[in-house]
């Protein structure tokens, strides 16, 4: 489907109706890190369901709501809950929550999520400022009519990880508890996890870490201008780097016990984020 301005306009005046100030800075959480939506003062919540022409979650670690507020002083936007191309989606409906947050006059993005470590010196539980990334499978989400209001047809993404952010975020880590690296997140169709032979190929094309989201946000939010710090949390070694086979009880409880000290270092993020002029 070729999507026009107005199309995402409508999402907006609904959510206009409920929230009648600027969010500066929009935050997706990823699979299990729901916890931060906890941090986030004065809430107003927005089912996704309720919103005209939005998505809504399939998947039950994904809680489906908009959540404004405050965090760390500043005025934000948060999804508890993204999509996925797995879920049926296609790659060009996956740009809508970014468009949105863009007309709702959002400056920066900040996405999450879980991912598996193809890094042997990474271990689960740390996490990764991406500084890249590599998407080889599936559509671009800006195929089809460009928007000229977002974007150019054509645009660079040489510095679509805004540097200053992950510096920033990379400045963040002394205290947070956490150990963080910085490295490239490549991009899998899912919903299976990956073969250990795709792992190995990862590995020799560069990639750190593994997941099934983030990259359509990304590409979203680099053709529209928009600031862009993406974290990934390993909750798993990726497949074939150990011997036992992967599964999703490991996922969730390692995301569940990294959920605490995560929250902690995206607020300590958001709070020193005027320092790089957002
Ligand atoms: N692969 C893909 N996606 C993931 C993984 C993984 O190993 N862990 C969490 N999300």
């Amino acid at each position: 489907m070729a999507y026009s301005l107005e199309y995402f306009q409508k999402s907006v005046d609904y959510i206009r109706k409920f929230v009648s100030w600027t969010p500066e800075i929009a935050v997706v959480l990823g699979s299990f890190l729901g916890p931060f939506a906890d941090a986030i003062e004065d809430p107003v919540v927005i089912d996704y369901g309720d919103i005209p022409n939005f998505l809504v979650s399939t998947v039950p670690s994904h809680a489906g709501k908009l959540i404004f507020g405050t965090v760390a002083g500043r005025r934000v936007v948060c999804m508890s809950g993204r999509f996925h191309s797995y879920e049926g989606y296609d790659f060009e409906q996956l740009v809508i929550p970014v468009r949105v947050f863009k007309l709702l006059g959002a400056k920066a993005l900040v996405l999450t999520n879980a991912a598996g470590a193809v890094n042997a010196a990474y271990r689960p539980g740390d996490v990764m400022v991406v500084s890249d990334h590599i998407k080889l499978t599936g559509a671009s989400p800006l195929r089809g009519p460009n928007i000229e209001e977002f974007g150019p047809r054509f645009f660079d993404v040489s510095r679509m990880y805004t540097p200053e952010l992950r510096r920033l975020a990379l400045e963040c880590a002394g205290g947070s508890g956490l150990t963080v690296h910085e490295g490239v997140y490549m991009f899998f169709t899912g919903p299976q996890y990956e073969t250990p032979a795709e792992i190995r190929a990862a590995r020799i094309l560069g990639a750190d870490a593994v997941g099934m989201s983030t990259v359509t946000e990304a590409l979203t939010a680099a053709h529209c201008g928009m600031p862009l710090l993406c974290l990934s949390v390993m909750t798993n070694m990726a497949a074939g780097v150990l011997e036992q086979p992967l599964t999703v009880g490991e996922v969730l409880e390692t995301a569940q016990a990294i959920a605490g000290p995560f929250s902690g270092y995206v607020k300590s993020i958001i709070g020193r984020i005027g320092e790089v002029g957002l």
